[in-house]
């Protein structure tokens, strides 16, 4: 009878301290574990005050080249683009990302921020088959059919975060 009840006694004691250690372990493994998105490079982070004004950042999301735009301070842009779809998805933004690849035959173009040929003003040139395009990525000239990709991505605490849904949604 003695002997059981100190059994007892023992489970108990050792059951709770089970339980104690899994709620100390728990948070700490949750938060050294990366996140899955970040496992699967969906989710990177960019410090946008590191990139000075007018220069652009080339980074690798999902596998493909980004740009990163910092524009320079009261752009006034003196292009004129097919269509505007992505500096009006983009408005008010002074840091973005785009995904690199031409929507044409998929080359990366370059970003030229004095101009390039007729174009005397900030454009992505790719020179693969002469496609240009505005900072947002709209189309100015050339054969590429439509304005290069929007990922998602949202700004915080100066860091833009490609991946994760924010001011912009991504598009099909
Ligand atoms: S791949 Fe860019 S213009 Fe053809």
């Amino acid at each position: 009878m003695e002997t059981s009840r100190r059994d007892l006694m023992g489970l108990a004691i050792g059951g709770l301290g089970v339980i104690g250690a899994l709620g100390v372990l728990y948070p700490i493994v949750k938060t050294l574990a990366p996140s899955a998105a970040s496992l699967a490079g969906a989710l990177v982070e960019v410090d946008v005050n590191s990139i000075p004004e007018g220069q652009v950042r080339v980074v690798s999301w999902k596998g493909k080249p980004v740009f990163v735009v910092k524009l320079p301070q009261g752009l006034q842009w003196g292009g004129k683009a097919k269509e505007e779809k992505n500096s009006k998805l983009l408005q008010g933004q002074n840091a973005f990302a785009l995904v690199a690849v031409c929507t044409h035959l998929g080359c990366v173009p370059l970003w030229k921020p004095q101009g390039e040929a007729e174009f005397n003003y900030p454009v992505f040139h790719c020179p693969c088959h002469g496609g240009f395009y505005s900072p947002w990525g709209d189309v100015v000239a050339g054969p590429p059919p439509r304005a290069l990709h929007i990922p998602p991505q949202a700004i915080r605490d100066g860091k833009l975060l490609i991946g994760e849904p924010g001011f912009i949604k991504e598009l099909t």
